[in-house]
């Protein structure tokens, strides 16, 4: 089956209100894409560049949210208030998170339940690390990583899997399309349902996002550095369209 391609851009703790000219010259320049589009910017300007984008291709999304409604957590923020900033998407496991803000699996199901309740579309990220690749466990990893992170009933509707290897993310290497191929394939087996999204993510960019975009059961790609710029993320959004 062929899945409709997402090309998703994670600006992560980059972009003030002088960049939405950049998510401008994206929408502008692909007025009837065949790939969904999204954007998702600092939580600081999810409400300004949902208006700016309004009535255009590019959806808009965050890069987290709390597992909880509303309450007493200082400096989080509520799938619900992303929702109405704006906001149709979510990533959540992110690795960097993971990493800086120690997520475990159970945290990223729970803000996944969240951004159900709230509307949202939750993007949710696995990968392994180098070391973890070295030592032959990637679709182990990855495996526990799927069945921790995702709760009953995700469908494609609700839910985006990224498969983003900790070791290619913002470091210019990326994994050989084989090795793409076979933990996309592993991911298509066992994702809860066929027509959840697959996306590739870590350095993604206008030289190499044909050649990951044609790998089989890649549905799209979660693209960070590239996505800054409408130049390069525009590039990378013909590759996909292209496919
Ligand atoms: P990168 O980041 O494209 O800069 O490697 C990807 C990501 O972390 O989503």
């Amino acid at each position: 089956m062929s899945l409709r391609k997402l090309v998703a851009g994670n600006w992560k703790m980059n972009g003030r209100m002088a960049q939405l000219e950049e998510a401008l010259a994206v929408a502008a320049a692909n007025p009837d894409p065949a790939a969904e589009l999204l954007l998702c910017p600092p939580a600081t300007l999810i409400a300004a560049m949902s208006q700016a984008l309004t009535g255009s291709s590019v959806a808009v999304g965050g890069q987290d949210c709390h597992a909880a409604e509303a309450g007493a957590h200082t400096g989080d923020i509520s799938a619900g208030m992303l929702a109405d900033a704006g906001a149709s998407h979510v990533i959540l496991g992110h690795s960097e998170r993971r990493a800086d803000h120690r997520e475990t699996d159970a945290d990223v199901a729970a803000k996944t339940r969240a951004a159900w309740a709230a509307g949202l579309v939750a993007i949710v990220c696995v990968g392994e690390t180098e070391v973890q690749r070295d030592a032959g466990k990637t679709l182990a990893v990855i495996g526990a990583q799927l069945a921790g992170s995702l709760p009953e009933g995700a469908t494609g509707a609700n839910t985006v899997i990224a498969y983003e290897p900790v070791w290619a993310i913002g470091t210019g290497r990326t994994p050989t399309g084989e090795q793409i191929a076979q933990v996309h394939a592993f991911l298509r087996q066992n994702a809860p349902d066929a027509t959840i999204r697959l996306l590739y993510g870590g350095s993604v960019n206008p030289g190499n996002a044909s050649d990951i975009f044609a790998i089989d059961n890649v549905d799209g790609a979660l693209v960070g550095g590239a996505s800054l710029k409408a130049r390069d993320f525009n590039a990378i959004i013909a590759a996909a369209n292209g496919t």
